[in-house]
């Protein structure tokens, strides 16, 4: 163990006067949050309980398997032994901290479903001690914390919110990122009062390496999380709305992009694609428009951005359908094989993946469809890359997998597909081009 975590722990225990000192932690949530920072928590020391509604998923967690760990946290699950994992309610009883990881989707109409977070604050509220720490952990927009979590850990307690510490400490982590992962990045912390940030501050300076920034309050750290979120949805937007645009024009946009980025300030690269997925870019910034409503104002910029981001999967399935008519084929009839289904490249995740979207158009417009993901293998129709390719009349990559990005044009050929439309642009265009394969980007 390092000096410095030695310190931190030593002025962290000198700060309890008369309220507990945290040993034990309550996750709620097991998933790409709660897992990890479960296992984090229990190398340094603490005494976790993992806790989950879904008794399928913690029957797996108990024989330590979880297919969504890197290779380096699923070593240390495995050793984990002061984390147990639970569906049972009673064993959250007492603890000193809870932090809450549950999702915050949306429901169809795009409103925040904040079900599971209410169902999570329920069952910490029935087990809530005098003096413990609740830190709510999962994404939501300013106000929820203190106007729904808060309120519902009071009433189910019995406590007021005097009697328990309450904060906010958004996780940011980029699943699939060696560098940026729970253990490193930095985190901002807002606490219902002074003491309450503190101890939280105090709590995750010593789970996490990262730097820790104390917000003016929740909302501010509710806000911030939203903001970044949003701030990339708008950012990736604004590239694709120019791919559509530059397609038209025959300019190449990442070469663009390229360009652009070789400006020292002010520039910040982002790529078009066919789509934005996962749990949080086309989810949190609805909850950000919902938040403004609330307060009688329209955001302008986040509305258009999830528009043109939604309508990516349709751009590329068309993309596909224009270069199939070149070639005086029909989108219906025709067999694509669809390279890709999570949302992002090297994970097991399909959470709001524009690939499943476009899995569904080609179906609809009447394709057959070979669906290869090596990351997803119950999902795939076909069982490895040659049997998705060979007979297909053209490919579409969904997903920057490394295994597709490492492909060339012979490895197309040989399979006789001669189109590709490469949603993640992530091949080398002249290659193809040079051997005669029909390739189209976005953008590009
Ligand atoms: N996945 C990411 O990359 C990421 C990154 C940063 C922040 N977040 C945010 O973190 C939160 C959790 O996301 P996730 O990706 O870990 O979700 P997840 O779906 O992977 O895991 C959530 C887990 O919570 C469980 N759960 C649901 N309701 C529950 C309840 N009432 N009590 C106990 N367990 C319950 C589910 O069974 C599931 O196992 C979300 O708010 C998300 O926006 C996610």
């Amino acid at each position: 163990m390092s000096l410095d975590y030695l310190e931190k722990e030593r002025s962290y225990t000198s700060l309890q006067t008369n309220h507990r000192t945290i040993t034990s932690v309550g996750v709620i949530g097991l998933g790409y949050v709660g897992l990890p920072l479960s296992i984090l928590a229990a190398e340094r020391r603490f005494r976790v309980v993992g806790f989950d509604i879904d008794e399928k998923k913690i029957a797996q967690l108990m024989r330590r398997e979880a297919g969504f760990l890197n290779a380096e946290e699923a070593v240390q699950f495995k050793r984990a032994g002061a984390l147990s994992v639970t569906a049972e309610e009673r064993d959250l009883e007492g603890l000193d901290a809870y932090i809450v990881c549950v999702p915050t989707p949306v429901h169809e109409n795009r409103l925040p479903d904040l079900r599971p977070l209410e169902g999570a604050c329920e069952i910490v509220g029935r087990h809530l001690a005098y003096g413990a720490l609740v830190v709510i952990e999962s994404t939501v927009s300013p106000g929820v914390c203190e106007a729904v979590a808060l309120p519902i850990l009071e009433r189910v307690s019995g406590l007021s919110r005097d009697e328990f510490h309450f904060a906010h400490c958004p996780e940011r982590i980029n699943p699939g990122d060696e560098k940026w992962n729970v253990r490193t990045i930095p985190r901002v912390v807002g606490g219902l009062t002074e003491e309450a940030l503190e101890r939280t501050v105090f709590l995750y300076s010593s789970l996490i390496d990262g730097e820790i920034i104390r917000m003016k309050g929740i909302k501010e750290a509710e806000a911030v999380k939203m903001m970044e979120n949003a701030f990339r949805d708008i950012n990736i937007a604004f590239v694709n709305e120019l791919a559509i645009s530059f397609d038209r024009a025959g300019i190449d946009l990442v070469n663009v992009i390229e360009g652009a980025s070789t400006k020292p300030f002010g520039f910040m690269p982002f790529y078009p694609g066919c789509g934005v997925g996962g749990h949080c870019i086309p989810v949190d910034p609805y909850y950000l428009i919902r938040y403004g409503r609330e307060n009688g104002f329209e955001h302008q910029f986040l509305v258009t951005a999830r528009r043109i981001n939604s309508g990516m999967p349709r751009y590329a399935v068309r993309a596909l359908e224009r270069t199939l008519r070149e070639k005086k084929k029909k989108l219906k009839g025709s067999t694509v094989a669809l390279l890709g289904l999570s949302y992002k490249r090297d994970v097991p995740d399909m959470r709001e993946s524009p690939a499943v979207v476009i899995k569904n158009l080609l179906s609809k417009a009447g394709a057959t469809v070979n669906v290869y993901d090596p990351y997803i293998p119950g999902a795939s129709t076909a069982s490895d890359l040659e049997k998705a390719l060979t007979g297909a009349d053209a490919a579409l990559i969904a997903t920057d997998h490394s295994i597709f990005k490492a492909l060339g044009p012979e490895d197309f050929e040989e399979c006789g597909v001669d189109i590709v439309v490469d949603g993640r642009n992530c091949l080398d265009k002249d290659a193809f081009e040079r051997k005669g394969i029909t390739y189209r980007g976005i953008g590009r």
